[in-house]
């Protein structure tokens, strides 16, 4: 594992030890939940950034990119014109630059994120799905040498998504976009184990967590299987994004299913579910200065006036602490090679 800075070092020392104190201590912890921002219409891709200790979402359809800083109470966001914004992650050794996924740009956004900036310097890189024109970026993460990850899902027509319209990109600094998953119909949730030799990824409309393989220093996968199903564990909703803590397990969103679920993708075993109080869960990212917290987004959009009312909540940002585990540092862009 390329570990990059002393930084991340630290934390993933205070993670792996605070995991083994905590599995010995503290099994039957009653987690907490408590909504940290106001509703946006649908929030997705939470990013803890380590650096600024603060926590970076999308609202996609909004376009915008929104920083929480919990210390200062503080929300921010940027506006972004290329398109409805999947995904954004930080750029290692540039405070004020982000990378992001915008309608099928990927995009990299100056925006010093103390403040709220509806014009701000955007650069396309490059550009994915080029032989096609009704998709657009979902989510995305940054593996450990720093190389981008993420998806494109096919177009919704009164709720139905047109299926194997999309595909995984892998994107490294030389910014040519290479197809590692093709095809895919929503490309959702990836997480990294720490041995960082395991790849887990959600296409969401098949129900299932799959795990690959994973070689760091190549940067491929391979040998893909199934690790989790929600068919035939009879779970409601559809899987969307996910992490993963310092035991190896998975932290799921379930879409339409008021929960997030915690599963061992090694047994295929189910070990908790967390009740949200929305039922469109939509993306996870452990954050907080231990990386103790689960942040959860979720999303308000499509929802009646009747749902409206039982969920005034939906498309807040959750933060659910006393889970008594860690996650793990997440990785930032590489835009320069050092
Ligand atoms: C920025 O926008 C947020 C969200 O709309 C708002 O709550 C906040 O007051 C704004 N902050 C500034 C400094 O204008
Ligand atoms: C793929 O799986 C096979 C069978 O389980 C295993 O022998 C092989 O080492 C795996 N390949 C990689 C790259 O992990
Ligand atoms: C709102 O949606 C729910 C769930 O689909 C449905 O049961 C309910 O009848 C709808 N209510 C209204 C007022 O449309």
């Amino acid at each position: 594992m390329a570990i990059r800075n002393l930084r991340v070092f630290a934390l993933l020392m205070v993670a792996i030890l605070g995991s083994v104190h905590g599995l010995k201590g503290k099994r039957q912890t009653k987690y907490i939940v408590n909504q940290v921002t106001e509703p946006v219409q649908h929030a997705e891709g939470p990013h803890w950034d380590y650096r600024s200790e603060t926590l970076f979402f999308v609202d996609i359809h909004e376009q915008k990119i929104y920083r929480l800083n919990s210390r200062a109470k503080s929300l921010t966001y940027t506006y972004i014109a290329n398109g409805p914004v999947g995904v954004a992650i930080p750029v290692e050794d540039s405070p004020d630059q982000l990378v992001a996924g915008a309608g099928t740009d990927f995009v990299l956004v100056t925006w010093d994120a103390t403040n709220n900036d509806t014009n701000p310097t955007i650069n396309v890189l490059t550009k994915v799905d080029t032989d096609r024109t009704d998709t657009r970026w979902n989510d995305g993460k940054v593996d450990s040498s720093g190389r981008f990850w993420g998806g494109t899902m096919g177009p919704e027509i009164n709720g139905v998504i047109t299926l194997n319209r999309g595909s995984l990109y892998r994107i490294t600094n030389e910014l040519k976009p290479e197809k590692m998953v093709s095809p895919v119909s929503i490309s959702n949730g990836e997480a990294w184990n720490i041995q960082d030799n395991k790849f887990y990824y959600i296409d969401s409309p098949t129900r299932q967590i799959v795990s690959y393989s994973f070689d760091s220093y190549k940067g491929i996968i391979s040998n893909k299987t199934i690790a989790f199903d929600l068919k035939s564990n009879n779970i409601i909703g559809t899987p969307d994004g996910m992490t993963i803590d310092v035991n190896g397990n998975l932290w799921v969103a379930l879409y339409g299913g008021n929960h997030v679920i915690n599963v061992n993708p090694r047994t295929g075993k189910l070990l908790r579910a967390i009740k949200i109080p929305a039922e469109q869960v939509t993306s996870v990212a452990f954050g907080g200065p231990l990386l103790d917290i689960l942040y959860v987004t979720t999303s308000r959009i499509g929802l009646n006036e009747s749902q409206l009312l039982s969920q005034p909540k939906a498309g807040s940002v959750f933060a659910v602490k006393n889970l008594g585990i860690q996650g793990l540092p997440a990785n930032l862009f590489e835009l320069t090679r050092a």
